[in-house]
This record gives structure tokens, sequence and C-alpha cells, in this order.
């Protein structure tokens, strides 16, 4: 079988894919992004760099995971810094890099604070044979505070200043990461625009407290029972990452490279479909490993295939124009719940979340039965119960689930909200399916 071609261009730079490994610890070293590489990742944002004499003085633990139910890590927050090594050494595994992955596209995040230490390490990132720079002006913690990562990144005047000194200084493409901590990132990008970079990196870190300890008070990550806020990454962030891609490639109009919970492909493909060229991974790197590169390409592959696209550029903000304002959104496309009994498991998930967070359309059959209100058809919409289903009380059909069980909708009440969709642990069970009739 022919093999979809991944390869893009992106700020003038080809990727073999659109794959690359976002700055953070899986690319804190040559080995490991040699590594990533040999996995088959298209690029690598090598960790940001400091100058010489900045100290990076990291503390310990600096990660806390945030669970939720069954679901492990669906984010974490950090309050690690920028790289903690020495740039000579990390400029000499550049070097390497280069030269042993010449196809592979080498971009080294960085962070300076002067003019000409902006200057000097775009110079020596250049030198050491990087394709890209990408500045950060978006690290939430610890550099805030000495007027570099996001201090930088939420004041339009200052990304302005420090993008334009390290365009000039660089003959590659710049690219600047900024960050969602900030009410709208379009007047910032713009500026990143017109200080002559290449591009804007989205989304860094958004800024969180991920939580206490309940015995001790601590925040967390716990450092000697004291913390304080941090960055907060993975699957979690994914919504606030699209909408600021979306906004900025849909509204600036500047190459946007994607970041922020991706860990399927199909998180990445909708990336593309809001505007991003390329899209990096960390949180998602860190948790499954470098392999994941494998469903991503093989699943983005099939899925340009399926849909007749020779190459992921294709996609690149095609979902753009169906993303519209709210008052233009329709007003005569109407949804109703509709059950698929036969689906059903049971669970009540849909019922108690139509009747405390929807409009009581929802209820068991037993319940509607008792109250007698359910027709000969066998429900109260007299859709929701199909061939086979006759009977009711509490004894179990073949499947086990107990007829009264078997949620009926109420199609004058039910507004199609959709929240019920959202409960139901069954994909094929409870569908929003579009009314024939204007809802009364
Ligand atoms: C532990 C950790 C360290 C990070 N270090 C950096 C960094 O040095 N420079 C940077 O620009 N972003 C850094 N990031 C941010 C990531 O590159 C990325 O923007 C963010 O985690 C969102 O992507 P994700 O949800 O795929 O993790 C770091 C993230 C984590 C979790």
């Amino acid at each position: 079988m022919k093999k979809t071609d991944l390869s893009v261009e992106f700020c003038g730079v080809r990727f073999p894919n659109p794959f690359v490994l976002a700055a953070a610890p899986p690319t804190d070293s040559g080995d490991m992004i040699a590594r990533g590489f040999d996995a088959g990742w298209g690029g690598a944002v090598v960790k940001t760099l400091g100058l010489e004499h900045v100290e990076v003085n990291l503390v310990s633990p600096m990660m806390a995971g945030l669970m939720y139910e069954d679901k492990n890590l669906i984010g974490l927050e950090n309050i690690d810094l920028i790289s903690d090594r020495d740039i000579v050494e990390v400029l000499k595994e550049v070097e390497d890099l280069k030269r042993r992955y010449p196809e592979q596209v080498l971009i080294v995040s960085m962070m300076a604070s002067t003019e000409d230490e902006w200057k000097e390490i775009a110079r020596r990132v250049q030198d050491a044979g990087a394709d890209m720079i990408e500045c950060s002006f978006s690290c939430p913690h610890g550099m805030p505070e000495k007027g570099m990562g996001s201090a930088v990144g939420q004041d339009a005047g200052l990304t302005y200043e420090r993008a334009k000194w390290v365009a000039e200084a660089a003959d590659i493409p710049v690219l600047i990461k900024l960050t969602p901590n900030v009410t709208d990132m379009c007047p910032i990008a713009t500026k990143v625009k017109e200080a002559g970079a290449a591009g804007v990196t989205a989304i860094n870190t958004v800024k969180g407290l991920l939580g206490f300890d309940l015995e001790t008070f601590s925040p967390l990550p716990s450092v000697a029972g004291k913390s304080t806020e941090g960055g907060f990454s993975g699957p979690a962030i994914k919504p606030i990452a699209l909408r600021f891609v979306a906004d900025v490639a849909g509204r600036v109009g500047i190459p946007v490279a994607g970041v922020g919970g991706v860990v399927t492909w199909r998180d990445a493909a909708e990336f593309m479909l809001a505007g991003a060229g390329i899209v990096q991974v960390c949180t998602a790197v860190m948790r499954y490993g470098y392999d994941i590169i494998e469903e991503l390409t093989e699943g983005l592959s099939l899925y340009l295939e399926e849909k007749g696209f020779s190459t992921p550029a294709d996609l690149v903000g095609k979902g753009l124009t169906n993303l519209v304002s709210h008052e233009s959104l329709s007003r005569e496309y109407k949804v109703i719940a509709s059950i698929d009994e036969d689906m059903c498991v049971g669970c009540g998930a849909c019922v108690i979340a139509c009747r405390d967070g929807g409009h009581q359309a929802i209820e068991f059959r037993g319940d509607v039965e008792a109250a007698g209100s359910v027709d000969d058809a066998g429900a109260a919409t007299g859709a929701a119960f199909g061939e086979g289903r006759a009977g009711s009380g509490e004894e179990p059909d073949e499947g086990g689930v107990p007829i009264a069980r078997i949620p009926v909708v109420d199609d004058e009440k039910c507004i199609g909200c959709g929240f019920c969709r959202t409960v139901c642990p069954v994909e094929t069970c409870l569908t929003m399916k579009e009314r024939e009739e204007p809802s009364p």
C-alpha cells in the first residue's frame, strides 16, 4: 500500500511529518531527541536554553498530576524551569544531531533578557546549525518574576521589541511561543508578525494551581510543605489551545505551530483544522513515550486518504470557515435526544443529568409507567422504545438491563441541549437526532 506523504512546509522549512516534540523534558538532551527522531518524529524543539550566567535552580518535586475518576493524568502541573544544562554542551549536541538527522527539523527554544543577550543567543543557536529558533515568551512561573517568560508574552510592546531583536539577529525562521494567560492573543500575535518573526507557537502551559494536600494543607506539588502556581498541560487544556490556535490562524494570518493537549492523531488533525501548520506534543510523550508517533502518523495517513487529501497541508485551516459568531448560528436547526434501547446499559447517567442539569425530559420507564404517562406504543415520546421491549417492571431483558431502567425521552420537554449525550457511557446509545418538526 502506498503510504501518504506526510511532509509539510512550515515557515519555509520542510518537515518529514507535521509532528514535533515540544520544548520540555523529552528534548532536554541530544540522546533523548535522537531517540525521538529514531521513533519517527518530524522535528523537535530543544528545551529552552538560557545563557551561561542565568542561574537555573530547580525544585523537587516539580510536577503533580490531575486524575479524574479512572482517567490517569488528564492534566499535568509543573513548576519546572528552563533547561539547567550548559548551553555550550547542548549546542554541541545540536550540531551533532543535525549531522546525524539532516532530514528532521531541529528548533532550539531560548530565553534571554536584554537586547544584546537575545541577539547573542540567537546567533549562537543559528551557528550550531538549528533549522529554526523558538523564543519562549510564555513560561508562567519562575521566569516572569525576572521579567522573562510570560511577563513578555502578556505585553504586546515587550513582545514586539524582543521578537524584532531576534528576527533581526537571525537568518533562520523565528517562532515566538505565546502564553494562553491573556484574554486575547491576537493583538500580541499581530505584534509578532509586525516584528518580522516567521510564526507563532501556541500555547505554552496554562497558569494554574493543581490542588492542596488535605492533610498538610500544602499546595501541590508540595516542596517541603509549600508550593507555587505553575503551568498546566495535557488533555485538559486542549480546548484552550485549540481556541487560541484558531483565533491567531483565523484573525492574524501568521503561521501557527499548535500545541496543548494532543494525545492522538485525531487531536492533531483538529489542530490542523484550526489552522496549525505543524503540531507539537509534550505531556503525552512524557506519559506514553516517543512511540506514540506511530499512532499519530498512521492515523493521520489513513484519515487523509479517507478524505481524499494528498497532503496534511490540505487540512490546515479547513475548519475555520465553520467557526462563526454565536449570533450567526442557525436557530432553525433543532435536535432531540434519542436512545437506542438495545445499547442502553441502564446506568441512569442521562436521567440524572437531564433531571438536575437539564430540562427533566428523560425519566426511567419504570417511573414514567408508575406515573401512568407511558402510552401504548411504549414511551412518553412514542420513539424511545422499540420492538421486543414489551413488558415492564424490574425483570431484566436478555441483555440484563431491567426494562424499568431503560430511559424514556419526553420530546415535548427535550430542548436538545446535548448534555445527556456527554454523560452516556455508550457512544452509539444516546445520540442527538435532528427534529423533523421545529420544537414547540
Ligand atoms: C515539565 C514541563 C516542562 C516544560 N518546559 C518547557 C520549556 O522549557 N520551554 C517551553 O517553551 N515550554 C515548556 N513546556 C511547555 C510545553 O512545551 C507545552 O507548550 C505545554 O506542555 C502544552 O503542551 P502539552 O499539553 O502537549 O504538554 C514544558 C511543559 C512541561 C510539562
